[in-house]
């Protein structure tokens, strides 16, 4: 069982996970890490925090010359801010966040944002100081996410499955979605400011962003995730939690301010026929066959509508998941809200926020996709070390082509 957790706050020394149950033998090293970690501080529209932070994940377990153990890899990440940087008051993070009670008061926040985690939150938590909340509820923790899903990225590259994501919306600009099968240019997604390989929509965007910082405000939009060499059959139709669909929806999201999650051409099938909508099954002569003449992929389809899942369980065809983000709640010209303290009307209150967060997310939603499908592939095909699994994954796939006659 592959499992994960996290733990820390965006103002507090550092974000911590565990990542338990990956394979011995897989080589790590924290070099690989950061490429995702730096991928995620990118993007345009986010502002000061991404300057100060250059996120760095330092192995504490799990690693041993290069290569994973099989035990539990621990991964501390520090928040640079918290030991260099001034907080509210221009007090210290370290006056705000100490983990002792101070004796020179922090300022507490009771100017609610709408958007956000602070008035459940403080609800529920019988929280003073909406800072209780928004401490763990801001996305500085999808970071620990993404180191995570970068352990994963490197067991999944043994099997030939890659994970990409790009941007198709930001603010009501579209770029053209795919069904994951059109080469995609993933160095020009990533070179893209707003992580998206169409240069029209990607000016646009950037457009749009700046027209909304000029405003105050922010915008959302539509990150796809896209992963390719999947085997047919992760996942199961068996139970409802046991669907690779469920997790998928469940992981992606779980992510920060997204309010939707689609598969394939997904919502857009509502107005549509269904014989414009399910993915046709090739006849064997137009398979492909590998170089050892077995066949390199079984049962390819004439679309991928359905972006690679039916029944709960993976075609074969590459995974396509789309989430839909909402715009950032925190506006520079604030939203009207309530003081906790005098239920008076007031404006909500504003600590340094993004434009977007777009961009990113796609590198979050790979994370969340990474994860579910590492999950996934030890599900079925389990193993102690690497090789163990390869062998498992290598002899399910030589019986899963036709049998015709059989
Ligand atoms: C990468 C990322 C960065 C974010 N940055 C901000 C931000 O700067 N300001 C803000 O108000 N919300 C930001 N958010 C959104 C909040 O974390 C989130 O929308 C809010 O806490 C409410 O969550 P919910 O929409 O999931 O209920 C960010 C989200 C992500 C994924």
């Amino acid at each position: 069982m592959l499992r994960f957790l996290t733990a820390g706050e965006s103002h507090g020394p550092g974000l911590v996970a565990i990542l338990e149950g990956l394979p011995a033998g897989i080589s790590i090293t924290e070099a690989i890490i950061r490429e995702d970690l730096a991928r995620r501080q990118a993007g345009y529209g986010r502002g000061g925090r991404m300057k100060i932070e250059t996120d760095y994940a330092v192995i504490q377990s799990g690693v041993r010359h290069g290569r994973t153990m099989g035990s539990p890899i621990a991964l501390l990440i520090e928040n640079r801010d918290f030991s260099t940087g001034n907080g509210p008051d221009g007090k210290p993070w370290t006056h705000t966040m100490s983990k002792e009670a101070v004796e020179d008061e922090v300022t507490p926040i009771h100017r609610l944002r709408p958007g956000h985690a602070d008035t459940p939150g403080i609800s529920k938590y019988a929280a003073e100081d909406a800072r209780d909340i928004l401490e763990r509820s801001s996305a500085r923790e999808s970071t620990a996410r993404v180191a995570v899903g970068a352990l994963c990225r490197a067991f999944l590259a043994e099997f030939g499955i890659e994970v990409h994501s790009h941007v198709t919306n930001i603010g009501g600009v579209e770029a053209s979605t795919t069904d994951g099968r059109e080469p995609i240019d993933w160095a020009a997604v990533e070179e893209s400011p707003v992580r998206c390989a169409d240069p029209v929509a990607s000016k646009a965007m950037t457009e749009a962003i700046d027209a909304a910082r000029e405003d105050g405000d922010s915008v959302g939009g539509i990150i796809e995730v896209i992963a390719t060499g999947m085997p047919i059959g992760l996942g199961s139709h068996i139970q409802w939690d046991t669907k690779l669909s469920t997790k998928l929806i469940a992981a992606v999201g779980s992510l920060n301010a997204v309010k939707g999650v689609e598969f394939g051409t997904g919502f857009a099938q509502a107005s549509l026929r269904g014989s414009k909508v399910h993915d046709v099954i090739k006849p064997t002569e137009e398979w492909e066959r590998g170089a050892d003449g077995s066949w390199a992929r079984p049962w390819p389809r004439r679309s991928n509508n359905a972006g690679g899942l039916e029944g709960g369980m993976t075609t074969g065809e590459p995974l396509v998941v789309r989430a839909i983000v909402k715009p950032i709640a925190t506006l520079r010209s604030p939203l009207p809200t309530v003081d906790t303290a005098t239920g008076e009307l007031t404006e909500a209150h504003y600590e340094r926020s993004d434009v977007t967060f777009v961009p990113t997310c796609g590198v979050i939603g790979e994370a969340m996709v990474l994860i579910t499908l590492a999950e996934a592939m030890l599900e079925k095909f389990g193993g102690d070390h690497v090789d163990e699994t390869k062998r498992n994954h290598a002899a399910y796939l030589a019986t899963v082509g036709p049998r015709f006659g059989a």
